[in-house]
This record gives structure tokens, sequence and C-alpha cells, in this order.
């Protein structure tokens, strides 16, 4: 669990407005596709620690790897397989080198990352930038160059680092080194910043050189620590763009302790915030069900749209809101979320939605695949606990 240090938080705050005074960047979304840019659309792909926590081996990299590619995963656009945290030995070796365990990754990280590359995929690793990881594995910070330049040695293409035992160190030095250590390395790799959101890391994620930025604590499988990360992504839409997005965490979507429409409601909402989108499941025995939600390549052609704007919430009602974000194409995709107890008829106007004046517009749901046509008002039966999700077009 995230360990909070108060000075620390004090102390960034005070580091943050300098910072951000002094690195203000362009987050405006471009005006054409963007190439040859890391995390040019969200990262999509898989992490272990959702489901598996510390009980991770190589074995279970494979066999990942494996149903990545067998259930369609691969081919709905999800690359990465991330190991998180404890896949290090508990000591450094002689040179000073993180290792992994001996035992449960007998064959090294390289070897890995051949096998998963060889599927066409990529390895994602773990680190934190303190003296230990958050379950007390040897960690990066003053050791920067050294780990960096092992991870792209052994061909890892993404690293996730946290925020524990940070010595109470300035977060954003911490953040850079790292950052600046992975770019020496001479091999593209992304850079997830998981500092939890405590200094609005929004505001300098992208300048000290992340792809993504955790914006809040840990997610964990209920309804409702999903809506409460939801609910911290209010008005960030602004910081995320091309190579840079906010991070609510990642899925929980057939973990088991949500149902199918809260499920289908986490993964609509999550598309529609740019969120990468990093299943947190057993993909070697994920039902139907589960897999249906995750690859649903219409959701996920929302979250990947190459515009890169983040979806914003655009009405709150008590139990129901309304969610949009505008496509390249000049669309709008819309969530219709029901956070209540009974099922709710949930409706919005295309002129609330912002889009230009038209005698009639398309409405494609994404989740039951029907289209229709409306002359402005969109409305949908939306059960307990769900969401409907659209893309709205000007006809
Ligand atoms: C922190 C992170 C989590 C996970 C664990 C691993 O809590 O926020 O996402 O990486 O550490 O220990």
């Amino acid at each position: 669990m995230p360990r909070r240090f108060g000075l620390l938080r004090t102390l960034c705050v005070l580091a943050t407005v300098s910072i951000a005074a002094a690195c203000s960047h362009g987050t405006a979304p471009s005006t054409t596709a963007p190439k040859q840019m890391l995390a040019a659309t969200p990262p999509m792909g898989w992490n272990s620690w959702n489901k598996f926590g510390c009980k991770i081996d190589e074995n279970l990299i494979h066999e990942t790897a494996d149903a990545m590619v067998k259930s369609g995963m691969k081919a709905a656009g999800y690359q990465y397989i991330n190991i998180d945290d404890c896949w290090m030995a508990k000591t450094r070796d002689a040179k000073g080198n993180l290792q992994p365990d001996p035992t449960r990754f007998e064959h090294g990280i390289k070897a890995l990352a051949d096998y998963v590359h060889s599927k066409g995929l990529r390895l994602g690793i773990y680190s934190s930038a303190g003296t230990a990881t958050c379950e007390n594995f040897p960690a990066s910070l003053d050791h920067e160059i050294a780990d960096a330049t092992i991870f792209a040695a052994w061909g890892v293409d993404y690293l996730k680092y946290d925020n524990c035992n940070n010595q109470k160190r300035p977060f954003y030095l911490r953040y850079e080194a790292m950052a600046k250590a992975l770019r020496a390395s001479g091999r593209p790799i992304v850079f997830s910043i998981c500092e939890w959101g405590e200094n609005n890391p929004g505001e300098w994620g992208r300048r000290v050189g992340g792809q993504l930025w955790r914006t809040t604590g840990d997610i964990s499988d209920k309804w409702s620590s999903m809506l409460g990360i939801l609910d911290k992504q209010v008005g960030l839409e602004k910081y995320a763009g091309p190579g840079g997005w906010n991070d609510p965490d990642m899925l929980e979507v057939g973990n088991g302790r949500m149902t199918y429409d809260e499920y289908v409601a986490h993964f609509s909402l999550w598309a529609l915030l740019n969120a990468p989108l990093i299943a947190g499941n057993d993909l070697r025995t994920m039902s139907d069900s589960t897999r249906t939600i995750l690859t649903n390549k219409e959701v996920i052609a929302v979250n990947q749209d190459w515009g890169g704007m983040q979806g914003a919430r655009i009405r709150k009602d008590s139990a129901t809101q309304v969610w949009a974000k505008p496509m390249r194409d000049g669309s709008k995709a819309v969530v219709l979320l029901n956070r209540g107890e009974r099922p709710a008829t949930i409706s919005v106007t295309a002129t609330e939605l912002g889009m230009r004046a038209a005698g009639s517009y398309t409405v494609r749901d994404l989740w039951t695949r029907v289209t229709t046509a409306t002359p402005d008002r969109i409305t949908a039966q939306v059960p307990k606990h769900g969401a409907a999700m659209f893309i709205v077009r000007a006809k």
C-alpha cells in the first residue's frame, strides 16, 4: 500500500508551484496524427498486480503472453505484458545490479522479453523511486542509470515506477532521474509514473518525461473504489493528449467482485477517460463475458482515437451522470452512467453535447451494436450500477 509522507507532500506542493510555472507544457491536441512518439495513444496491455500480487513467476508471464494472443486481446490492440512488484531477488548482485528472483524467474528477464517479443508483444517491468519497492524488494533510487541500463539490455519496453520508500526526497528529481536514465539507455521505454496523484502529476508528468501518470491511490475490485477514482478524474482532462496520459489505475474487469454491468461501466468510463487500458485479470481463464468486455473494439476505438482528447463529465444529477469525449472526426463518445440502486432512464441532447446543429444524428450503441437516428435527444434505459455508451454523429 502507498506510504504517505506529510512533509514530502508539503515540500512537493511548494515544488509543484515553481516547477509548473517553469515547465508549462502545451497539451493541446495536435492537428496531425503523431508518429514516432511513445504512447501516441494510451498504452494497452496487462499487469500482474491486481490479480496476482506477489504470486508471480515466469510461467505466469509466458502463459499470459500466450493467452493474450489466443484470446484475441492482442488483435484488439493490447500489447504490453507488465510484471509488477516482487519480481526481484531480495538483494542486488555482486556488481550492484538488480536481479530477478532466482527461483520464480529462473531464466531471467531477457529470456522472458525474448519470448514476449516473439509473440509480437512487449514486456514491462516495475521498480520504485525509493530505496525499496512497496513490497520491500530492492528499488532504483540512486541506481537509476544502472537499472535503466539493465532494463534496456534485457529488452524491457515499459517501466512502471512507484513511489514507496522515497526517503522524502523531492518527487520531481526522483522521477526526472529515472526518465533521463531511460532516455540515455538508447531503448524506447514507456515511463509510467506511479506517484498516486499526490503532487498533481498532470502538471509535471509529461515535462519530467513520463508517458502516463497515476492520478490516485490504488484501485480495488469494488464498484465504490472504481467510482471514487472516477470522481477524482474530474478536471484532469486538460493534461491528457498524445504522448501523455492520466492514469486512473489498472482495470479490474474480470476479477470477480463486480457485476457484469459494473464492469461494462468501468471499461466504458476508462475508455472515455483515455486511460491506459491495462487489464488486471487472469487472461488464461477469463470467461467469455470478460473477454467480450475487454475486446469490444468500438469501445477501444474511443480510447485509441488519435486526437487524444480525454472525455469529461458534462452533467451530474443525483444518481446519474453524463460523460462525453470529443472524437477527432467531430463525433462525440458518450457514457450515460447510472450510479444508483435501481434502473434509470438517462438522456442527453446533441445540443448539450456541444454538437453542431444538424437535422438528425446517428446514435451508435457500442454495447448493443445497434445504430439508430434521432433529431436531438439520446435516451437509454441504464441498469443499476451500469452504463450505456454511444457514438453520436451529426448526419
Ligand atoms: C503500489 C502501486 C500499485 C502496485 C503496488 C505493488 O501500491 O500503487 O499499483 O504497483 O504498489 O506493491
